[in-house]
């Protein structure tokens, strides 16, 4: 596995589902890790968990005030910045006639300005320390459409693009941009019954729902020197979901 020996992460949405697979993960693989959310309980208990090499803190990723928090307290507990992971992301379903303007708005916050605020904000930190990479995790939803998820096919369409523009803009400090782009992965989000666990992923070429370590090896490899020559790139981890036209007979 890749290694990430003296490097210091930001991970978003860290209290739960991926978020906590991929902190778990970038401990694993050598590096110190700042964990973010708005569940602060949830957040200190896995930070808890993973020992001496991880710390929480709030950050809800629409405040400004939150990201210069936690970029400071890498620096101070920790050194420095090298690797941020945008991860934290919610969803409204609701067809588009049933969209509030609320709820619009409240998705493309959270999921497309506070990866905006996080590039920004972190991502001079992390040129400070003289380059990295930041890791965006956007969804299928991101490159292709949601039914009854129109705000979030929205903030991950923006996610995607956001990526590639950061890509080009950022090279030159010596940080990579990447995005990952998950299928269905079994986490409180998706909040699946054992029924639909069981069977509603049967359709695709693997045959299952993924599982958060799944995606956070991905991450890991993408903040890592083993991704040293991708940048801009949309890496898909869906199980095949967006590999072409499902349900045609394979035989
Ligand atoms: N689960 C899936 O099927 C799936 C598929 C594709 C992409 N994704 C994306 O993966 C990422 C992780 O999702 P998950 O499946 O682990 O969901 P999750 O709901 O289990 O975890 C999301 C985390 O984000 C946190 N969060 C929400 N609003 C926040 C805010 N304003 N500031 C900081 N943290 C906030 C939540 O408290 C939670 O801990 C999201 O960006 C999601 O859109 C998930």
């Amino acid at each position: 596995m890749a290694r990430l020996d003296g490097l210091v992460a930001l991970v978003t949405g860290a209290a739960r589902g991926q978020g906590a697979a991929e902190a778990e993960a970038l401990v694993a693989a050598g590096a110190r890790v700042v964990l973010g959310d708005v569940l602060v309980d949830e957040c200190r208990g896995v930070a808890e968990r993973l020992g001496d090499a991880a710390v929480a803190t709030v950050l809800d990723v629409t405040s400004i005030d939150d990201w210069e928090a936690a970029v400071a307290l890498a620096e101070s507990r920790f050194g420095g910045l090298h690797v941020l992971v945008n991860n934290a992301g919610i969803v409204k379903v609701a067809s588009l006639f049933e969209t509030s303007l609320d709820d619009y708005r409240a998705v493309i916050e959270v999921n497309q300005t506070g990866c905006f605020l996080g590039m920004r904000i972190a991502g001079a930190a992390i040129a400070r320390a003289g380059g990295g990479a930041i890791v965006n995790v956007s969804s299928t939803g991101g490159l292709e459409g949601v039914p009854k998820s129109i705000a979030y096919a929205a903030s991950k369409h923006a996610v995607t693009g956001m990526t590639k523009t950061a890509a080009i803009e950022l090279g030159r400090y010596g940080i990579r941009v990447n995005s990952v782009h998950p299928g269905g992965v079994d986490t409180p989000m998706l909040d699946l019954s054992d029924e639909v666990r069981e069977t509603g992923f049967t359709f695709l070429p693997l045959g299952r729902v993924g599982q958060p370590a799944e995606i956070a090896r991905v991450v890991v490899f993408l903040a890592s020197e083993d991704a040293s020559y991708m940048t801009g790139s949309a890496v898909l981890v869906d199980g095949g979901s967006m590999a072409g036209p499902l349900g045609w007979n394979a035989d």
